[in-house]
């Protein structure tokens, strides 16, 4: 079933890693649409996954020529969507020009491929830290969530659950305090002052310190954080991405961004960062309502939850409608 949440249509939807994309097509489903990423010369294209003449699904055909050839009769489709050979028609005859595949917006950045469903031509978020010298980046995800987008970036922007879902990580018991801090509204950012966190193991290299962490929405389904170490300098950013393939069903992609040598590979900071994210899960997928609630009165929210009024506000605001209520 498509989902017809208009605001996440009009933006960038992460729809894999630039990885994943090889020879072949590929399906991927973007809030219940059925899409088809292929490549050629000119880079990866999204295509609405179904032949306009007897609706296969395009992702099981091939790519020849620079061209998406469909797997039942072999009607080969350029990357505007044009089909430009209809085998069964005799050499130069007339292809109408209803002969068409149904395109989306595709572009690869930060290494994933975003898709734009309404081809609207939105602005994909800024995150310097990829394009910075000074950082090394990793490639996070995908991993899977059942659960609402919402319930998942509200997760990622939670201060608070640090010392209990990820005792022994990135917080104890002991100092569960949270330092007062402001949320911004800026230019339609909206961001956090620094918060001082005490972390046992803030980096999966089992050094314990006091960070500040400051957070900030990208999007509706996008969120990211600094954390910085004042005393060495050391800065660690991530951006999280969540990829709705339908109602309660999410991928989860995101970058990963070190101003220092953590002393790790890019596969041991992955899986600390699985570690962390294993521990969110059963917690995202267990909360009830399923639905973040936009009706601020409809949970207990304390001063520490400013950040995540402040996101539902905004998401109120912008109309989301998918995983809310
Ligand atoms: S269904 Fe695609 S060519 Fe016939
Ligand atoms: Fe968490």
């Amino acid at each position: 079933m498509v989902i017809e949440d208009q605001v996440l249509r009009d933006g960038w939807i992460a729809a894999c890693r630039e990885v994943d994309v090889k020879d072949d097509p590929m399906q991927v489903i973007i809030l219940g649409e059925r899409v088809v990423l292929f490549k050629n010369e000119e880079g990866i294209h999204a295509f609405k996954d179904l032949c306009i003449h007897r609706g296969a699904a395009l992702s099981l055909g091939k790519v020849k020529d620079g061209c998406l050839v469909c797997p039942y009769h072999g009607w080969e489709y350029k990357a505007s969507g044009e089909c430009v050979k209809i085998p069964q028609l005799p050499a130069g005859a007339a292809i109408t020009s209803k002969a068409k595949a149904i395109t989306f917006g595709c572009k690869a950045s930060y290494g994933f491929v975003w898709v734009n469903l309404n081809n609207n031509e939105p602005v994909l978020f800024d995150y310097p830290e990829y394009h910075d010298q000074n950082y090394r980046n990793v490639i996070w995800g995908p991993q899977t969530v059942k659960a609402n987008p919402p319930r998942i970036i509200e997760n990622f922007l939670d201060v608070s659950h640090l010392a209990f879902v990820h005792e022994g990580y990135l917080g104890v018991q002991e100092k569960p305090e949270i330092s007062d801090y402001k949320v911004h509204t800026k230019d339609g950012r909206i961001f956090t002052d620094e918060i001082i966190v005490y972390q046992p193991n803030a980096d999966g290299t089992g050094i314990s310190k006091d960070v500040l962490y400051t957070y900030e929405v990208l999007n509706p389904i996008t969120a990211r954080f600094t954390k910085r170490d004042p005393s060495a300098n050391h800065e660690f950013s991530m951006f999280m991405t969540v990829l709705p393939v339908g109602e309660c069903d999410c991928i989860a992609f995101g970058v990963e961004s070190f101003n220092y040598d953590i002393g790790q590979t890019d596969e041991e900071a992955i899986e600390f960062q699985n570690t962390i994210f294993y521990q969110d899960k059963p917690i995202v997928e267990n909360q009830k309502p399923e639905e973040l609630p936009l009706d601020l009165q409809a949970e207990l929210s304390l001063k520490f939850d400013r950040l995540s009024i402040g996101y539902r506000k905004y998401l109120k605001e912008l109309g989301v409608t998918l995983g809310v209520e």
